[in-house]
Formats: C-alpha cells, sequence, structure tokens
C-alpha cells in the first residue's frame, strides 16, 4: 500500500511532488523530510486524515500536532497574533523553531488535542516547503516515528516504523539537525521554552527578550503537562536497558565501574575515550565537543545500539549548555538510569 517516493532536495521533481501533494489533498497520510527529522503529514483541516496520524503513530490523544506552513503569511488565517510579536517570528522562519499561539476557531480540535492554543511552524526545508505549498492547506505532522521511539532523520527509519501505515514515503535523503525542532509558547508575557532544539535560547533571547527556561527541560524534575503535554511521555526509548552516564571528568573511571555489572555493555563512547576501552563493543557518538555532529547522529544511533546483542547501552552524555541541553534532554528522556 506504501508508495516511496525518491525525492533529491537539491534538484526537486515537481511531478513526484504534485502526487504527493495530491494524496495530502485527499486525506491520505504522506511521510516527508524536514530540516529536523521526518513527519508524518496530513492535511491539518481534515479530521479524519489527522485522526488517522494518531492511529498510526499509536500516539496518545491528549498529545497536540503542529501545523507546519510554506510562508510565515499564512499562519495569521490560523492563529491570533499582533504585529509586534509577528515582526519578531519573521525574524526565525524559515527554521527548526514551533510557537504555540491562541489558535482560532477554524483549527480543528483535533490538531489541538482540544487546547485553545496551537503549535505553527515554517520548516526550512525545499521538500517540506514545496508540499506544504502545493497541498495548498497547512499540514499537521508529528515526527514519523511510532509513539515512543526515536525520530526518523534517514530514510531507513521511517521504512522500520510508517511502511505499510501510510500511503506515500518521500525519500528526500538525512535531515539537517537530528533534534526535533525547539518549541517555544509565546502566549504570556514572559514566552516560555518547551521543548529545547537547534534554536537555542541565547538566539531567542536576542529576539523575546528574557525568556522562561522551566526546570523539566533539563529533564531531572517532572514534567508540567499542562504546558507540555507531550514532554511527559518515556520517549526515544530503546527497549534495552539504558545508562546514561552524565558529563564529568571521572566518566571514565565511572564507566569502568558500571560495565563489571554486565556481561555484554554496548559503550556509546566520545571518539577520544575509545581509547580506555579496547576490546568492548562501541559505537562512538562523535568528538567530544561536536555537539552539532553528535546530535544529528543521535536519534539513528541510539536505534542502531536497540539492535545489537549486547544486554546494557551505557552512553556518555554531554554538557548542558547550547546545543547540549536539547541532547540531554533526550538522552534523559531515553535512559533508564542515569549516573
Ligand atoms: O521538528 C519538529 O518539530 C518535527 C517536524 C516533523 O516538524 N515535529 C515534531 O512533532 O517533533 P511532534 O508531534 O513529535 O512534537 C511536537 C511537540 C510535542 O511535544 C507536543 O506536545 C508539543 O510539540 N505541542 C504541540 N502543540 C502544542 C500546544 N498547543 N501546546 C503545547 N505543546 C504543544
Ligand atoms: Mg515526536
Amino acid at each position: 500500500k506504501t508508495r516511496i517516493l525518491k525525492i533529491n532536495p537539491l534538484k526537486i521533481e515537481e511531478e513526484k511532488i504534485k502526487i504527493a501533494a495530491q494524496n495530502i489533498r485527499e486525506g491520505n497520510l504522506v511521510v516527508f523530510p524536514t530540516e529536523t527529522v521526518y513527519g508524518l503529514g496530513a492535511n491539518a483541516l481534515d479530521e479524519k486524515a489527522v485522526k488517522n496520524i494518531y492511529k498510526a503513530k499509536g500516539r496518545p490523544g491528549d498529545n497536540p500536532l503542529i501545523m507546519h506552513f510554506d510562508k510565515i503569511e499564512n499562519i495569521k488565517e490560523y492563529v491570533y497574533i499582533d504585529e509586534k510579536l509577528y515582526e519578531k517570528l519573521k525574524l526565525l522562519v524559515p527554521g527548526p523553531i514551533t510557537f504555540v499561539l491562541n489558535k482560532r476557531s477554524n483549527v480543528p480540535d483535533i490538531v489541538s488535542a482540544n487546547r485553545p492554543t496551537v503549535a505553527v511552524r515554517v520548516p526550512a526545508h525545499p521538500i517540506a516547503n514545496k508540499l506544504i505549498e502545493y497541498s495548498g492547506v497547512p499540514i499537521a505532522a508529528p515526527s514519523a516515528n511510532l509513539s515512543g521511539r526515536p525520530s526518523p532523520t534517514i530514510v531507513e527509519h521511517v521504512i522500520e516504523d510508517m511502511f505499510g501505515k501510510v500511503e506515500i514515503i518521500i525519500d528526500g535523503e538525512d535531515v539537517d539537525f537530528g533534534l526535533e525542532s525547539t518549541v517555544i509558547d509565546l502566549t504570556e508575557d514572559i514566552p516560555v521554552l518547551l521543548r529545547p532544539g537547534p534554536i537555542l535560547p541565547e538566539n531567542l533571547e536576542k529576539i523575546f527578550g528574557k525568556i522562561k527556561i522551566p526546570e523539566f527541560i533539563y529533564g531531572k524534575v517532572k514534567v508540567d503537562e499542562a504546558k507540555a503535554p507531550g514532554m511527559k511521555y518515556r520517549h526515544y526509548a530503546p527497549d534495552k536497558k539504558t545508562i546514561l552516564i552524565e558529563f564529568s571528568d571521572k566518566r571514565i573511571d565511572i564507566i569502568k565501574e558500571k560495565v563489571k555489572d554486565y556481561k555484554n555493555p554496548l559503550l556509546v563512547l566520545f571518539e577520544e575515550d575509545k581509547k580506555y576501552f579496547e576490546g568492548y563493543d562501541i559505537i562512538v557518538s562523535g568528538k567530544i565537543n561536536d555537539y552539532y555532529n553528535i546530535a544529528v547522529n543521535l536519534f539513528s544511533m541510539l536505534r542502531k545500539a536497540d539492535k545489537t546483542k549486547n544486554d546494557v547501552i551505557i552512553i556518555e552524555g554531554v554538557e548542558d549548555k547550547g546545543l547540549g541541553i536539547s541532547i540531554m534532554n533526550r538522552l534523559r528522556k531515553a535512559s533508564s538510569e542515569i549516573i
């Protein structure tokens, strides 16, 4: 039932985009690449189609979706926004960021999970943008993984989770960032960061002034469910036991102690730390300071680690700074034990 359309993002074949857009208009599900992760899309104005998104993912009905637009102008039809704020958003889009705003009545309740707000985003990916443009409607899309699994960053992982459940999968090559968009709530006087992502707090503060960064962003306290409905679920979690080692100068010694408890551990280590663990099964996450590279590979690494015969995954964490905040946000959610 699923058709795979291979499209080169740098040389887009319009014919293929038209087929995918036609499917969106007919109420079908289309998986498409964005600059962050792959998205599972449907016509946001078609309740039945949106219902099928929840079904295909196995997603809880209280976790709202993001509405994707090809141009920022078009959000005005669906959300309330004053000119001053609108001018600020224009500085950030297109790009890996999602804005939560008060919705107008034409946004179907199923998209926003019955909330008074809706999340909107203008992706910076030529295939996503053309698809939305040709569809002529906003596209509701969560990440294209089964609920609870890591978001797909390469088409093989989309196929693992979505083949047979959707009409079209667009194979548009690997994504650029590998972490989901930054989500910021703009409905209060001081903007609130709901999910850290590629657009960093320091970028946001340049545009919005002071912003609130709730403690749950660091994954150390319970999520405020009223604010961030999606963040309460265990996420990104490999089926295998996953132990996260927080970054510190003592990390090598801590891991050396920890491996003694297991028969056959898999270590996910920085390039620089590999040399201390000769003879062990190792996946390299990247160079110790190259957070961009670690982020791009993070989710496909977690999937790869889950498929091996090892009895436990022991993974080195990065520092909570810059993009590291987003990496640790995902890793703390993925882990069953944090040391
Ligand atoms: O990068 C991305 O954002 C990807 C690509 C496909 O665009 N999409 C994505 O969607 O990550 P999803 O559904 O996996 O994550 C959306 C997050 C969830 O945590 C959800 O709870 C939150 O945004 N969200 C959506 N609408 C919201 C709302 N009205 N209020 C608060 N949080 C909301
Ligand atoms: Mg998701």
